[in-house]
């Protein structure tokens, strides 16, 4: 991106590659993740550094993920600064003659690690520091040519250099907070042994965006399938910018799956923000009767996409028949999107369709992704650099199928309202207490399962509600937030008494992984 040099992180497996390109975007450098199996000589060639991420697999085992030979050698012979991270930097070891061991009892959490020899990757970081580890496997053959940096009580060789080369392996995770020094440790591979000059700011990479979006328009209309969101408003404004808004048509469709007073409050705020085109649709009747039935989330997933897919394709019909031919749709795809949805990063599992990945490429419309590249962070940077309300910007986001996957089961109107105004009162409630902006999401969920209560004297026999409130870097890891007791009350008593077919609020103590952010 933008004729500066990135830096390539080889993706194998698991959530760890993300990270480290986050970490690596946060330092100042680009980052972009390439899974191991579709790395090309010309990544190898044009990248500034190379990671080899970590990722669940051990070595050891037949068919592992491996790093093409040919590829290493590339790489070592165009002197690239390359750097192993746990099982990358077994991969290395082992490439490079050494060997790896099955360790007894693993080594997991946080470590003692002692830094042996004076190295620029170790620069400005104490002897003794404490880093984060997560393996079972370990190196126990130094590959020939290198040597020892740091070690910890169980992990002889937690740290090594190829001698004469920018090479090295840790075996402990620098991108994980947990590591003291990691962001240091990064930082002096990048700068001090790979000589990258921090030059990567989300707020500057924009405007090469706005340049590509208008050096590729060649006419005709554009269509934005609009939500309100922050990613599809700055995908959309980013396109304003490159092209002027005459034509751009943004639909907001009205699923009937939405927060209350959801779908008129985006009209209004993207009108605001000088969109001349803003249509409102009202399709909540064809999206109900679709899902009347449907229990099996993914079932639920794929016939909101079919649903929207088909109202979004008549909509755009009609516009054209008055403002001429549609060629463009714009999608506020992010990074993480492509990823989770399994469009990039073949290590990591489908997990959820996400229906605003899978929809539009049947359109037979060219798509203009301009937030494709961003995490959600760089996405709100981007934003507020181009003067996006802030309470846009920090909004949570909100998924796609909206409440139909916070309804688990059939999903009826009946439902639909009942978990619409608990949203309301925990929104409310959150904000109040000023810790809306602290959480990634929060929000309830409707179980399927009645229990029995007590109001006003009368036994009840009514629905239970799951009260989900996360924190997060990126929603691919997620904690469960420690709320305040007062304010977990307040909410509670709330929808009990406010929200009827309610008798029962819950909360949710499960962090992801195990369990998803959302509950289907
Ligand atoms: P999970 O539940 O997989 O969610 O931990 C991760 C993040 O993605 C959002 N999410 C979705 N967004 N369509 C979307 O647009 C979907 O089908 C969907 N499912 C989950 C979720 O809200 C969280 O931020």
């Amino acid at each position: 991106m933008d004729g500066r040099a990135r830096v390539v992180v080889v993706d194998f497996g698991g959530q760890y590659a993300h990270l480290i390109a986050r970490r690596i975007r946060e330092l100042g450098f680009y980052a972009e993740v390439v899974p191991y199996d579709t790395l090309k000589p010309e990544d190898v060639s044009s990248a500034g550094a190379i990671v080899l991420s970590g990722g669940p697999s051990s070595v050891l085992e037949e068919g592992a993920p491996r790093l093409n030979p040919s590829l290493l050698e590339l790489a070592l012979r165009e002197d690239k600064p390359v750097l192993g991270i746990c099982y990358g930097h077994q991969l290395l070891a082992t490439a490079l003659g050494g060997a790896v061991g099955k360790g007894a009892k693993g080594e997991y959490g946080s470590a003692t690690l002692e830094v042996l020899t004076e190295d620029p990757l170790f620069s400005g970081t104490p002897r003794i520091q404490r880093v984060w580890m997560s393996h079972r496997d370990y190196v126990d053959t130094l590959p020939p040519g290198s040597l020892v940096l740091a070690r910890t009580e169980d992990c002889g060789i937690a740290a090594f250099k190829l001698a004469g080369a920018r090479v090295y392996g840790v075996q402990f995770h620098p991108e994980v907070k947990h590591t003291e020094y990691g962001a240091r440790i990064l930082e002096n591979f990048l700068m001090g042994v790979a000589r990258l000059e921090p030059s990567w700011r989300p707020e500057d990479a924009v405007k090469s965006v706005i340049e590509r979006v208008r050096a590729a328009y060649n006419g005709g209309n554009i269509l934005v399938a609009a939500s309100g969101g922050v990613d599809s408003t700055t995908a959309a404004y980013i396109v304003k910018l490159a092209v002027g808004h005459e034509p751009i048509h943004l639909v907001v469709i009205d699923t009937g799956l939405l927060r209350e007073g959801e779908a008129e409050r985006a009209v209004g705020t993207l009108k605001s923000l000088g969109f001349k085109h803003v249509h409102l649709l009202d399709a909540a009747r064809e999206f109900l009767s679709a899902l009347k039935g449907v229990v099996d989330p993914e079932e639920k997933r794929r016939v909101i996409a079919r649903v929207y897919f088909e109202v979004l394709e008549r909509r755009a019909r009609e516009l054209s028949a008055v403002y001429g031919e549609f060629r463009y749709l714009v999608q506020g795809t992010i990074y993480p999107d492509r990823i989770e949805s399994g469009r990039a990063g073949r290590g990591s599992d489908r997990i959820k369709s996400h229906h605003n990945v899978t929809l539009p490429e049947k359109l037979g419309l060219e798509l203009i992704e301009p937030l494709a590249d961003f995490y959600k962070d760089e996405v709100r940077k981007v934003a507020i650099s181009l003067g996006l309300p802030e309470e846009l910007v920090y909004q949570h986001p909100f998924p796609g199928p909206g409440l139909a996957v916070r309804v688990v089961g059939e999903v009826t109107e009946e439902k639909l309202k009942v978990v619409r105004k608990a949203t309301k009162i925990v929104e409310e409630e959150l904000r109040k207490a000023g810790l809306y902006r602290s959480l990634w999401q929060a929000f309830p969920v409707l179980l399927p399962v009645k229990t029995t209560g007590v109001k006003g004297d009368a036994r009840s026999y009514e629905y239970a509600i799951a009260l989900r409130a996360v924190v997060s870097e990126d929603a691919m890891t997620a904690e469960f937030a420690k709320l305040p007791w007062e304010v977990l009350e307040k909410i509670a008593s709330r929808i009990v008494n406010e929200v009827e077919n309610v008798n029962r609020v819950l909360y949710d103590l499960t962090n992801k992984p195990p369990a998803t952010i959302e509950y289907e």
